[in-house]
C-alpha cells in the first residue's frame, strides 16, 4: 500500500473544513500543504496561518511542500505547529543544505524535492539527511496539470539509487496523479502519493476509493 497525501491546494477554500473532514474520514493518510512565495514559483498560495488552520482541522500528519526561495524563514513557525514533514527544493538559491539541517534539528522529517528536469543523482549528497525524496511529476507551482511522460522511469531510477545507497528514504510523487497514473508511479517505487484534483474535485469519498482501488497496491514487491 501507499501513503495518500491529500493536497489541499485543490480543496474548495470556501468549504475547507468540510473538505478536510470528508477526506480525513475517507482515509487520507496525511494532508499536503503547498506553500508558494511568488518567487521560487510565480504563484502565491498560503503561508504559516494556513498550516495553523490545518492543525486545528485534522490530527493527521501535515506534509508541507515549500516552493519558496528562503525556507529558513518558514521553519520556526512550522516546527511550532507540530508539522511532521517538510520538503524543500534542491533548486533553491544556495542549495538545500542549511534548510535540511534546520528541519532535522527542529525534530521534523526532512524531504528533498527534485523538479522534473533535475536528475535523481542530485539527491546523492543529501540521502543521509532525508526521510523522503519528492519527485515532481509536473512543473511546480499549480495544480491540475498532466503527469509528465518519463516520470515512471525517473521514479524507477530513484528507487534503484536509494536501494544501492541503502537509503530508507520514501519516494513521494506530486503532480498529475489520477487513478490512471498512480499504478505506474506505484509500480516504479513511489510509496507516498500526493493528489490534489483527484481527491478534492468532485466527490471526495468516492475519489479516494477510486485511487485506492487497484490490486497492484496489495501485491508484494
Ligand atoms: C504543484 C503542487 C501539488 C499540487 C498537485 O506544484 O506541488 O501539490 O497540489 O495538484 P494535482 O494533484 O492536481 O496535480
Ligand atoms: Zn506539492
Amino acid at each position: 500500500m501507499f501513503e495518500l497525501c491529500a493536497s489541499i491546494l485543490a480543496a474548495d477554500f470556501a468549504n475547507l473544513a468540510r473538505d478536510v473532514q470528508i477526506a480525513d474520514s475517507a482515509g487520507a493518510d496525511a494532508f499536503h500543504i503547498d506553500i508558494m512565495d511568488g518567487h521560487f514559483v510565480p504563484a502565491i498560495s498560503f503561508g504559516i496561518d494556513m498550516v495553523r488552520t490545518m492543525s486545528r482541522l485534522t490530527s493527521k500528519p501535515l506534509d508541507v511542500h515549500l516552493m519558496v526561495e528562503s525556507p529558513l524563514l518558514f521553519l520556526p513557525g512550522l516546527a511550532g505547529l507540530g508539522v511532521t514533514r517538510v520538503s524543500v527544493h534542491y533548486e533553491i538559491p544556495g542549495g538545500p543544505d542549511d534548510a535540511l539541517q534546520a528541519i532535522c534539528s527542529a525534530g521534523m522529517q526532512a524531504g528533498l524535492v527534485l523538479n522534473p528536469e533535475t536528475p535523481v543523482k542530485a539527491a546523492l549528497p543529501y540521502l543521509k539527511d532525508i526521510s523522503q525524496l519528492l519527485l515532481m511529476t509536473v512543473q511546480p507551482g499549480r495544480g491540475g496539470q498532466i503527469y509528465l511522460p518519463g516520470s515512471d522511469e525517473k521514479i524507477a531510477t530513484a528507487c534503484s539509487m536509494l536501494q544501492a545507497q541503502r537509503s530508507n528514504a520514501v519516494i513521494q510523487v506530486d503532480g498529475g496523479i489520477t487513478s490512471s497514473t498512480l499504478p505506474g508511479a506505484y509500480s516504479a517505487g513511489a510509496r507516498s502519493i500526493v493528489a490534489g484534483s483527484a481527491v478534492f474535485h468532485g466527490k471526495i469519498k468516492e475519489n479516494i476509493s477510486k485511487l485506492r482501488n487497484n490490486s497492484v497496491y496489495t501485491l508484494c514487491h
